[in-house]
């Protein structure tokens, strides 16, 4: 912080969502989490932070919609996972010892990816502003690696995975990440919809434990496959050869159709109109279409919404839901220099 000029320079990062390719619930955890198996890629659909001093002794956060339109209700501030991330790191630093000091910041949250989606978004806001809070007090040598996904695994399950950025194998409730090779070759295209019914990732994992849930073990063994052919080098082509084992390959679709009914007939309208294999990141109610590039994840967003329009399409939800195209990013470092896709929601 001896230099006057940081204090002014604001930090900006990139947060992705990820996309569960895979999701193995492989056991129940003596802590009352539920041990994954699941293969989770970054997509170049991001949030948009940027941490500055605050003027006053209290962190601030300013959260707006994306180009900076007014925000949805995300839920009351102090629940936020990025001020809430600010603030604990500021602990980390202090528990480690080191007395610098940390000054107020303002956070300014640019929103893009759909909340309680199954698309990670706030656990990404969260990890990119341990970084960046890190950056901004001159602290990035208090934390170490063992320290930063503690703090991160605290904040939430999701969020040790942005820490290491690019795809990997994701286990235990989500703090043993594993880093992968991306497929070889052109980003893989993604389209994305977003029914307009937020689903509470703890409501999702208490119906599986309540016994919504698949029997037999195929997802852990399709998980595990992929894995394997990914850490051994796979072209993009042979990758989306899997799309329809990705596609079914979610331990958490039945709890999550549990809680949102809508969402079975929603996926089969999709995968009949897209002619792909439709799939569910994570929790939901996200469900997504895996294609060659992020053309042709244009071209099946454009499908989707003249099918909106046309009333031909049965989502669950009151507003119309979230589109997007997007593409399946290698590492967090191509995350922060590709254009983000075009903004989609459909109003
Ligand atoms: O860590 P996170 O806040 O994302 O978790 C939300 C809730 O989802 C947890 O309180 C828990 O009920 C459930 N969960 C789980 N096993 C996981 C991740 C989440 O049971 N691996």
């Amino acid at each position: 912080m001896s230099d006057p000029a940081r204090r002014v320079t604001p930090v900006v990062r990139l947060a992705p969502a990820k996309l569960n390719l895979t999701l193995a619930v492989v056991g129940r955890r003596p802590d009352g989490f539920h041990a994954l198996h699941s293969v989770m890629a970054p997509l170049d659909l991001a949030d948009g932070l940027a941490l500055s001093p605050a003027f006053g002794p209290e962190d601030r956060l300013h959260v707006v919609g994306p180009g900076g339109a007014p925000a949805l209700d995300l839920g009351p501030v102090e629940a936020n996972l990025a001020l809430r991330a600010v603030r604990a790191t500021r602990e980390a630093i202090r528990a480690a010892g080191d007395a610098r000091p940390l000054p107020a910041l303002a956070i300014r949250l640019e929103k893009r990816i759909p909340a309680a989606a199954g698309l990670a978004g706030g656990s990404s806001d969260a990890a990119a502003a341990i970084d960046a809070a890190l950056e901004a007090w001159g602290a990035t040598d208090v934390l170490g690696p063992d320290q930063r996904v503690d703090l991160a695994a605290a904040l939430g399950s999701d969020c040790p995975f942005f820490l290491a950025g690019g795809w990997a194998l994701v286990e235990g409730r989500g703090e043993r990440v594993t880093p992968l090779p991306a497929p070889r070759g052109e980003a893989p295209g993604v389209v994305l919809v977003t029914p307009a019914v937020p689903v509470p990732t703890p409501a999702v994992f208490a119906a599986y434990a309540g016994g919504r849930r698949p029997e037999g073990g195929a997802t852990l063994a399709s998980s595990r496959y992929l894995a394997a052919e990914l850490a051994a080098g796979l072209s993009a082509a042979r990758f989306l050869e899997r799309a329809g084992v990705i596609a079914v390959a979610n331990d958490l679709l039945p709890a999550a159709t549990a809680l949102v009914p809508g969402l079975v007939a929603a996926r089969r309208a999709l995968a009949r109109i897209l002619d792909r294999p439709v799939g569910q990141s994570g929790s939901g109610p996200t469900l997504f279409a895996l294609s060659p590039s992020l053309a042709d994840a244009r071209g099946d967003a454009a499908i989707i919404r003249a099918a909106l329009a046309d009333g031909l399409l049965p989502l669950p939800g009151e507003r119309p839901p979230f589109v997007a195209a997007a593409t399946l990013v290698g590492v967090s470092a191509e995350a922060a220099t590709v254009a983000h896709p075009e903004p989609t929601a459909t109003t």
